[in-house]
């Protein structure tokens, strides 16, 4: 890789199988951290939301500028790009009692790492993929374009976020946890990219693409 030519979108780092690669200021550790923070205290009640820096952040700035009103338990958790939201971090949220998690970003073609959310697209639709042969609803999993002037769209999908997630029992949260500490390899908080050992085949939640 030719580190000037890095615009640090983080696509390969959330690509990369191995681990390979580390992004400063946006490590896996760093993120991984942050999600158990934001899912301390009554996780049930939160909308997990990883927003990018340049369009989907500043979004829900608009929307509060605005004063929109939207859940007050969303908590948004940013990335430069929605390309970073590697598939480790979606699961760590859910392991970590996440009824629901909202991956958000640029509308195709406005990102500004170019095609880096194309991604995020395929990366979202793999995942939710593999949530349905684990047995956890797919829906859990949502995926949202929204522009930094989309204030009013943003308070919207907050709300329709929102009533997914009090679609959610804590029984179905339960369910979940326990699913993916069984498949504990994969989505161990260590494992994505600091110390990852081999994942065993009992532990890859792998499907074919
Ligand atoms: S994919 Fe993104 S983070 Fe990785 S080298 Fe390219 S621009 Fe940099
Ligand atoms: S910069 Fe927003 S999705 Fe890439």
């Amino acid at each position: 890789m030719t580190t000037a030519a890095c615009a640090g979108c983080g696509t390969c780092a959330a690509e990369c199988p191995t681990g390979a690669i580390v992004m400063h200021h946006f490590t896996d550790r760093q993120i991984l951290d942050q999600i158990e923070t934001l899912l301390a205290e009554k996780p049930e009640e939160k909308i997990l939301t990883f927003a990018c820096n340049w369009c989907s952040y500043a979004g829900a700035d608009a929307a509060g500028v605005s004063r929109l009103q939207y859940p007050p338990h969303v908590r948004l958790l940013r990335t430069m790009c929605s390309g970073r939201v590697a598939e480790s971090f979606i699961w760590h949220a859910f392991r970590h009692g996440a009824p629901v998690v909202l991956v958000s970003g640029c509308h195709i073609g406005d990102c500004h790492y170019i095609n880096a959310n194309h991604w995020t697209e395929k990366r979202i639709a793999k995942v939710r993929r593999k949530m349905e042969k684990l047995g956890i609803r797919p829906e859990r999993l949502q995926l949202a374009w929204v522009s930094a002037a989309e204030g009013v769209r943003f308070a919207g999908i907050m709300n329709d976020m929102e009533r997914l997630r009090q679609s959610v029992s804590a029984e179905e949260i339960a369910e979940t946890v326990r699913i993916l500490k069984e498949h504990g390899g994969f989505t161990d908080p260590l494992t994505p990219h600091d110390t990852a050992p081999t994942p065993s085949p009992s532990s890859d939640l792998s499907v074919a693409p």
